[in-house]
Protein backbone atom coordinates (compact mmCIF):
# COMPACT_ATOMS: atom_id res chain seq x y z
CA UNK A 1 0.00 0.00 0.00
CA UNK A 2 0.95 3.42 -0.70
CA UNK A 3 0.76 5.96 1.77
CA UNK A 4 0.09 9.45 1.16
CA UNK A 5 -2.16 11.11 3.57
CA UNK A 6 -1.97 10.07 7.30
CA UNK A 7 -4.70 11.32 9.51
CA UNK A 8 -3.54 12.51 13.22
CA UNK A 9 -6.34 12.51 15.87
CA UNK A 10 -5.56 14.96 18.66
CA UNK A 11 -3.42 17.55 18.51
CA UNK A 12 -1.90 17.75 21.89
CA UNK A 13 2.18 17.92 22.07
CA UNK A 14 2.70 14.19 20.50
CA UNK A 15 -0.04 14.99 18.09
CA UNK A 16 1.21 18.19 16.76
CA UNK A 17 4.59 16.36 16.76
CA UNK A 18 4.09 13.41 15.08
CA UNK A 19 2.14 15.93 12.32
CA UNK A 20 5.04 17.86 11.62
CA UNK A 21 6.90 14.69 11.47
CA UNK A 22 5.06 13.43 8.87
CA UNK A 23 4.19 16.88 6.98
CA UNK A 24 8.37 17.30 6.99
CA UNK A 25 8.76 13.92 5.41
CA UNK A 26 6.31 15.22 2.42
CA UNK A 27 3.24 13.20 3.51
CA UNK A 28 -0.13 15.24 3.29
CA UNK A 29 -1.72 14.86 6.91
CA UNK A 30 -5.32 15.80 8.06
CA UNK A 31 -4.82 16.64 12.00
CA UNK A 32 -8.31 16.19 14.01
CA UNK A 33 -8.87 17.05 17.29
CA UNK A 34 -12.25 17.51 19.27
CA UNK A 35 -11.61 21.03 20.64
CA UNK A 36 -11.36 24.12 18.10
CA UNK A 37 -9.05 26.04 20.63
CA UNK A 38 -6.54 23.37 21.11
CA UNK A 39 -6.21 22.44 16.65
CA UNK A 40 -5.52 25.84 16.25
CA UNK A 41 -2.99 26.06 18.60
CA UNK A 42 -1.61 22.96 17.51
CA UNK A 43 -1.07 24.14 14.05
CA UNK A 44 0.52 27.41 15.61
CA UNK A 45 2.95 25.60 17.58
CA UNK A 46 3.55 23.72 14.72
CA UNK A 47 4.11 26.89 12.55
CA UNK A 48 6.63 28.31 15.19
CA UNK A 49 8.42 25.00 15.45
CA UNK A 50 9.35 24.92 12.00
CA UNK A 51 9.93 28.77 11.80
CA UNK A 52 12.85 27.92 14.38
CA UNK A 53 14.20 25.38 12.00
CA UNK A 54 14.56 28.39 9.31
CA UNK A 55 16.11 31.16 11.71
CA UNK A 56 18.57 27.62 12.35
CA UNK A 57 19.46 27.65 8.54
CA UNK A 58 17.63 23.74 8.60
CA UNK A 59 14.74 24.57 6.39
CA UNK A 60 14.09 27.03 3.36
CA UNK A 61 11.04 29.38 3.91
CA UNK A 62 9.42 27.77 0.85
CA UNK A 63 10.17 24.32 2.45
CA UNK A 64 8.20 25.92 5.52
CA UNK A 65 5.51 27.08 4.00
CA UNK A 66 5.07 23.75 1.96
CA UNK A 67 4.79 21.99 4.75
CA UNK A 68 2.54 23.90 6.85
CA UNK A 69 0.48 24.02 3.92
CA UNK A 70 0.40 20.05 3.67
CA UNK A 71 -1.70 20.08 6.84
CA UNK A 72 -5.47 20.47 6.57
CA UNK A 73 -6.90 20.83 10.32
CA UNK A 74 -10.42 19.04 10.31
CA UNK A 75 -12.85 19.51 12.96
CA UNK A 76 -14.67 15.54 12.42
CA UNK A 77 -13.57 12.23 12.09
CA UNK A 78 -15.11 11.75 9.26
CA UNK A 79 -13.09 13.85 7.37
CA UNK A 80 -10.51 11.81 7.81
CA UNK A 81 -12.34 9.29 5.33
CA UNK A 82 -9.41 9.63 2.64
CA UNK A 83 -6.28 8.75 4.85
CA UNK A 84 -4.19 5.57 4.43
CA UNK A 85 -2.89 5.69 7.74
CA UNK A 86 -4.09 7.10 10.77
CA UNK A 87 -1.93 7.50 13.65
CA UNK A 88 -4.42 8.39 17.04
CA UNK A 89 -2.48 10.31 19.79
CA UNK A 90 -5.70 11.31 21.92
CA UNK A 91 -5.55 10.99 25.65
CA UNK A 92 -4.48 8.43 27.41
CA UNK A 93 -8.08 6.80 28.27
CA UNK A 94 -9.08 3.34 26.75
CA UNK A 95 -13.19 4.34 27.04
CA UNK A 96 -12.11 7.61 24.78
CA UNK A 97 -9.84 5.42 22.13
CA UNK A 98 -12.33 2.73 21.50
CA UNK A 99 -15.23 5.43 20.48
CA UNK A 100 -12.25 7.02 18.25
CA UNK A 101 -11.63 3.57 16.55
CA UNK A 102 -14.86 2.69 16.46
CA UNK A 103 -15.65 6.09 14.78
CA UNK A 104 -12.91 5.54 12.57
CA UNK A 105 -13.50 2.08 11.76
CA UNK A 106 -16.92 2.80 10.08
CA UNK A 107 -16.10 5.94 7.92
CA UNK A 108 -12.54 4.82 6.77
CA UNK A 109 -11.61 2.25 3.96
CA UNK A 110 -11.12 -1.41 4.88
CA UNK A 111 -7.27 -0.80 3.44
CA UNK A 112 -6.61 1.82 6.22
CA UNK A 113 -4.29 1.19 8.75
CA UNK A 114 -5.15 2.00 12.05
CA UNK A 115 -2.27 3.05 14.25
CA UNK A 116 -2.39 4.39 18.23
CA UNK A 117 0.44 6.36 19.34
CA UNK A 118 -0.36 4.82 23.04
CA UNK A 119 2.14 4.58 25.29
CA UNK A 120 1.01 1.62 27.47
CA UNK A 121 -2.58 0.62 26.68
CA UNK A 122 -3.57 -2.90 24.94
CA UNK A 123 -3.33 -2.61 21.36
CA UNK A 124 -5.36 -5.84 21.33
CA UNK A 125 -8.39 -4.57 23.09
CA UNK A 126 -8.52 -1.68 20.79
CA UNK A 127 -8.05 -3.40 18.27
CA UNK A 128 -11.35 -5.54 19.28
CA UNK A 129 -13.15 -2.62 19.05
CA UNK A 130 -13.03 -3.03 15.09
CA UNK A 131 -14.04 -5.55 12.25
CA UNK A 132 -10.12 -4.78 11.01
CA UNK A 133 -8.02 -5.95 13.78
CA UNK A 134 -5.12 -7.53 11.75
CA UNK A 135 -4.95 -3.45 10.31
CA UNK A 136 -4.36 -2.29 14.11
CA UNK A 137 -1.14 -1.58 15.31
CA UNK A 138 0.31 0.06 17.76
CA UNK A 139 3.36 3.09 16.46
CA UNK A 140 5.00 5.14 19.77
CA UNK A 141 6.68 8.08 18.73
CA UNK A 142 8.97 9.50 21.25
CA UNK A 143 8.68 13.49 22.68
CA UNK A 144 9.83 15.53 21.23
CA UNK A 145 8.70 13.25 18.20
CA UNK A 146 10.61 15.57 15.57
CA UNK A 147 14.31 15.00 17.24
CA UNK A 148 14.06 11.43 18.66
CA UNK A 149 14.80 8.57 16.46
CA UNK A 150 12.92 5.75 17.83
CA UNK A 151 9.16 4.57 16.58
CA UNK A 152 8.26 1.72 18.85
CA UNK A 153 5.99 -0.78 16.68
CA UNK A 154 3.80 -2.87 18.75
CA UNK A 155 2.03 -5.61 17.10
CA UNK A 156 -1.35 -6.77 18.82
CA UNK A 157 -2.66 -10.32 18.93
CA UNK A 158 -4.06 -10.08 15.34
CA UNK A 159 -2.02 -7.71 13.78
CA UNK A 160 -0.93 -9.11 10.21
CA UNK A 161 2.54 -9.35 8.77
CA UNK A 162 1.98 -6.81 5.88
CA UNK A 163 0.80 -4.15 8.44
CA UNK A 164 3.62 -4.02 10.02
CA UNK A 165 5.77 -4.34 7.40
CA UNK A 166 4.16 -1.25 6.21
CA UNK A 167 4.21 0.65 9.65
CA UNK A 168 8.21 -0.25 9.25
CA UNK A 169 8.57 1.24 6.60
CA UNK A 170 6.78 4.35 7.11
CA UNK A 171 8.57 5.06 10.66
CA UNK A 172 11.81 4.37 8.58
CA UNK A 173 10.65 6.97 5.36
CA UNK A 174 10.71 9.50 8.46
CA UNK A 175 14.05 8.70 9.32
CA UNK A 176 13.21 6.88 12.49
CA UNK A 177 14.33 3.65 14.05
CA UNK A 178 11.35 0.99 13.95
CA UNK A 179 11.70 -1.45 17.18
CA UNK A 180 9.36 -4.22 17.05
CA UNK A 181 7.39 -5.48 20.67
CA UNK A 182 4.91 -7.26 21.49
CA UNK A 183 1.58 -5.91 23.30
CA UNK A 184 2.29 -6.12 27.01
CA UNK A 185 1.80 -3.16 29.79
CA UNK A 186 4.14 -0.31 29.02
CA UNK A 187 6.05 -2.55 25.62
CA UNK A 188 9.55 -2.16 26.68
CA UNK A 189 9.67 1.86 25.99
CA UNK A 190 7.34 2.61 29.09
CA UNK A 191 7.91 -0.77 30.92
CA UNK A 192 11.77 0.00 31.22
CA UNK A 193 11.48 4.34 31.90
CA UNK A 194 8.29 4.55 34.13
CA UNK A 195 9.42 2.47 37.22
CA UNK A 196 12.67 4.74 37.18
CA UNK A 197 10.51 8.06 36.93
CA UNK A 198 8.75 6.63 39.59
CA UNK A 199 11.42 5.67 41.98
CA UNK A 200 12.90 9.30 41.26
CA UNK A 201 10.06 10.00 42.83
CA UNK A 202 10.38 7.94 45.67
CA UNK A 203 13.27 9.27 46.14
CA UNK A 204 12.11 12.85 47.46
CA UNK A 205 8.58 11.58 48.80
CA UNK A 206 10.72 9.54 51.38
CA UNK A 207 13.59 12.86 51.62
CA UNK A 208 16.17 11.16 50.39
CA UNK A 209 17.26 14.15 48.03
CA UNK A 210 15.36 17.31 46.96
CA UNK A 211 14.29 17.37 42.96
CA UNK A 212 17.45 19.02 41.50
CA UNK A 213 19.71 16.35 43.35
CA UNK A 214 18.04 13.45 42.24
CA UNK A 215 18.26 14.69 38.41
CA UNK A 216 21.67 15.94 39.18
CA UNK A 217 22.83 12.46 40.48
CA UNK A 218 21.53 10.68 36.86
CA UNK A 219 22.56 13.80 34.52
CA UNK A 220 26.09 13.79 35.53
CA UNK A 221 26.38 10.60 37.11
CA UNK A 222 24.64 8.35 34.38
CA UNK A 223 25.06 10.70 31.69
CA UNK A 224 20.84 11.24 30.83
CA UNK A 225 20.26 13.91 28.96
CA UNK A 226 17.51 14.90 31.28
CA UNK A 227 16.93 13.87 34.58
CA UNK A 228 13.76 11.34 35.04
CA UNK A 229 12.02 14.30 37.48
CA UNK A 230 12.24 17.27 34.31
CA UNK A 231 11.71 14.04 31.79
CA UNK A 232 8.93 13.51 34.27
CA UNK A 233 7.31 17.27 33.60
CA UNK A 234 8.43 17.36 30.33
CA UNK A 235 5.87 13.65 29.82
CA UNK A 236 3.26 15.47 32.10
CA UNK A 237 2.52 13.92 35.13
CA UNK A 238 -0.89 12.81 34.78
CA UNK A 239 0.59 10.67 31.75
CA UNK A 240 3.35 8.62 34.18
CA UNK A 241 0.57 8.09 36.78
CA UNK A 242 -1.72 6.17 33.84
CA UNK A 243 1.10 4.54 32.46
CA UNK A 244 2.16 3.83 36.48
CA UNK A 245 -1.16 2.53 36.98
CA UNK A 246 -1.91 -0.02 33.71
CA UNK A 247 1.16 -1.52 34.51
CA UNK A 248 0.46 -2.23 38.43
CA UNK A 249 -2.84 -3.44 37.47
CA UNK A 250 -1.54 -5.55 33.91
CA UNK A 251 1.26 -7.05 36.23
CA UNK A 252 0.23 -6.85 39.86
CA UNK A 253 2.89 -6.70 41.07
CA UNK A 254 3.93 -3.93 44.25
CA UNK A 255 7.49 -2.67 41.94
CA UNK A 256 4.96 -0.94 39.67
CA UNK A 257 2.44 0.90 43.01
CA UNK A 258 2.78 4.43 42.22
CA UNK A 259 4.46 7.01 44.54
CA UNK A 260 1.67 8.51 46.37
CA UNK A 261 3.58 12.14 45.47
CA UNK A 262 3.02 12.01 41.88
CA UNK A 263 -0.94 10.94 42.53
CA UNK A 264 -1.20 13.94 45.19
CA UNK A 265 0.90 16.13 42.32
CA UNK A 266 -1.69 15.08 40.15
CA UNK A 267 -4.78 15.40 41.78
CA UNK A 268 -3.54 19.16 42.60
CA UNK A 269 -3.29 19.98 38.88
CA UNK A 270 0.91 19.51 39.10
CA UNK A 271 0.86 18.11 35.89
CA UNK A 272 4.53 19.70 34.85
CA UNK A 273 5.47 21.76 32.04
CA UNK A 274 2.19 21.71 30.49
CA UNK A 275 0.55 23.45 33.55
CA UNK A 276 3.65 25.10 34.87
CA UNK A 277 3.84 23.37 37.85
CA UNK A 278 5.15 20.04 38.77
CA UNK A 279 8.90 19.14 40.25
CA UNK A 280 9.50 22.46 38.48
CA UNK A 281 7.69 25.95 38.01
CA UNK A 282 7.56 26.99 34.51
CA UNK A 283 6.33 30.20 33.74
N1 LIG B 1 10.43 20.09 19.39
C1 LIG B 1 11.29 20.10 18.36
N2 LIG B 1 12.64 20.18 18.52
C2 LIG B 1 13.10 20.27 19.78
C3 LIG B 1 12.25 20.28 20.90
C4 LIG B 1 10.85 20.19 20.67
N3 LIG B 1 9.98 20.17 21.67
N4 LIG B 1 13.02 20.39 22.01
C5 LIG B 1 14.29 20.44 21.60
N5 LIG B 1 14.34 20.36 20.26
C6 LIG B 1 15.54 20.37 19.40
C7 LIG B 1 16.26 21.68 19.54
O1 LIG B 1 15.74 22.63 18.65
C8 LIG B 1 17.69 21.28 19.20
O2 LIG B 1 17.83 21.20 17.80
P1 LIG B 1 19.24 21.60 17.10
O3 LIG B 1 20.27 20.64 17.61
O4 LIG B 1 18.91 21.40 15.67
O5 LIG B 1 19.50 23.01 17.47
C9 LIG B 1 17.81 19.86 19.75
O6 LIG B 1 16.46 19.37 19.89
C10 LIG B 1 18.51 19.86 21.09
O7 LIG B 1 17.79 20.74 21.93
P2 LIG B 1 18.46 21.69 23.01
O8 LIG B 1 19.85 22.03 22.57
O9 LIG B 1 17.53 22.82 23.29
O10 LIG B 1 18.46 20.87 24.36
P3 LIG B 1 19.03 19.44 24.67
O11 LIG B 1 20.34 19.23 24.04
O12 LIG B 1 18.87 19.32 26.14
O13 LIG B 1 18.00 18.44 23.99
C11 LIG B 1 16.16 17.03 24.28
C12 LIG B 1 16.64 18.46 24.28
C13 LIG B 1 16.34 16.42 22.88
C14 LIG B 1 14.68 17.08 24.60
C15 LIG B 1 17.00 16.21 25.31
O14 LIG B 1 16.98 16.87 26.55
C16 LIG B 1 16.52 14.82 25.50
O15 LIG B 1 16.83 13.92 24.73
N6 LIG B 1 15.70 14.58 26.58
C17 LIG B 1 15.13 13.29 26.87
C18 LIG B 1 13.93 13.10 25.99
C19 LIG B 1 13.27 11.79 26.22
O16 LIG B 1 13.69 10.95 26.99
N7 LIG B 1 12.18 11.59 25.48
C20 LIG B 1 11.38 10.40 25.64
C21 LIG B 1 10.31 10.69 26.61
S1 LIG B 1 9.31 9.29 26.87
C22 LIG B 1 8.19 9.35 25.64
O17 LIG B 1 8.08 10.26 24.88
C23 LIG B 1 7.32 8.19 25.54
C24 LIG B 1 6.22 8.04 26.49
O18 LIG B 1 5.40 7.22 26.21
C25 LIG B 1 6.10 8.74 27.76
Amino acid sequence: MNIQTVAVIGAGQMGTGITQTFAQFHYNVLLYDSKKEQLSKGVEGIRKQTEKLVQKGKMTQLEQESLIQRIVPVSTIKECRNANLVVEAAVENMDIKKEIFQELDQCVSSQTILATNTSSLSITELAAETTRPDHVIGMHFMNPVPVMKLVEVIRGLATSEETYQIVKETAESLRKTAVEVKDYPGFVSNRVLMPLINEAIFSVYEGVAAPEDVDHIMTLGMNHPMGPLKLADFIGLDTCLSIMETLHEGFGEDKYRPCPLLRKYVNAGWLGKKSGRGFYRYS
